[in-house]
């Protein structure tokens, strides 16, 4: 029997990738879930056809992220509504890429409300009921572009950074309080976000991992209080290598690999 039957689960950007596909899997597994983001109807489809599947309660809560009442809103709708939530996955995020000079200014600031500024707003929220109840877990989605600087990637990389470094310290507050917290470090994957971010010439979709294979990996290491989950083996050996490698190394290849959405770059040819 799954740890997550019967229990409540929280899960932010549920309206595609990731975030769809925690919420599938924990509603397979017999969790009541919450799904929030912006696409109300995908939501509202998303939530029928899991009752429907799966005979348990889920409920839809329509926020902006990159709002500064967004946080706000979904704990009024679940805890503050007498909803205790026992997981919360914080996975809404996006990316952008090109030159950080040259990229709008209020685009990466609102990338750094939704990344970092609502994701510790709802860890904050929702970890006190939990200490209080000396149970519970987050699952925070960063990523392996947390290890290394990455160019034309430059403040999206820094949002997952701080992802990673703000869990790794969580993990170690709360672990004598019987809460759980998790780094989630996925690679490329098959999902909107590299069309969101403007990635989508460079990658193949058939090429990476999906995102049911990045929930199954996250709640596999959540199983095994695993303060960081990197996803997938090629990952985690591309993660594992770089400790050995000059930091300048790694950022110059990454480079290498963004550097066809500098237009900055591309003009000076
Ligand atoms: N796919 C990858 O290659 C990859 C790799 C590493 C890490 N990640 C991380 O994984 C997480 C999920 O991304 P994904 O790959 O599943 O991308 P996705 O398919 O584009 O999904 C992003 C989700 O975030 C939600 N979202 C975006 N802006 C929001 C806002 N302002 N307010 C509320 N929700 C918002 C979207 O919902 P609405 O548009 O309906 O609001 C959507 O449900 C992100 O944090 C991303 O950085 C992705």
């Amino acid at each position: 029997m799954s740890e997550w039957q019967g229990k409540t689960a929280l899960v932010t950007g549920a309206s595609f990738g990731i975030g769809e596909a925690f919420a599938r899997r924990l509603a397979a597994e017999g969790a009541n879930v919450i799904v929030t983001a912006r696409s109300q109807d995908r939501l509202a489809a998303l939530a029928e056809e899991l009752r429907a599947r799966h005979g348990v309660k889920v409920s839809v809560v329509v926020a902006d992220l990159a709002e500064d009442s967004g946080p706000e809103t979904i704990l009024r709708a679940t805890e503050g509504s007498g909803q205790p939530v026992d997981l919360l996955i914080n996975n809404a995020g996006f990316g952008v890429v090109g030159d950080f000079a040259d990229l709008p200014l209020a685009k990466q600031q609102l990338m750094i409300q939704v990344n970092v500024t609502a994701l510790v707003t709802l860890s904050h929220l929702f970890l006190q009921p939990m200490l209080q109840r000396r149970s519970g877990a987050i699952v925070h989605v960063s990523s392996t572009a947390a290890f290394q600087g990455v160019p034309y990637m430059a403040a999206y990389a820094a949002t997952k950074a701080f992802i990673l470094n703000f869990s790794e310290g969580l993990w170690a507050e709360c672990a004598a309080h019987g809460v759980r917290i998790q780094a989630l470090c996925p690679g490329a994957t098959a999902t909107n976000f590299q069309q969101v971010a403007g990635t989508a010439p460079l990658r193949d979709h058939s090429k990476m991992q999906t995102p049911e294979e990045v929930v199954a990996a996250s709640l596999q290491g959540l199983a095994q209080n695993q303060s960081v989950v990197v996803s997938g083996l090629a990952n985690q050996a591309m993660v594992f290598a770089e400790r050995f490698v000059p930091r300048q190394f790694v950022t110059r290849a990454a480079a290498r690999l963004y550097q066809p959405f500098s237009t900055r770059t591309n003009a000076a040819k």
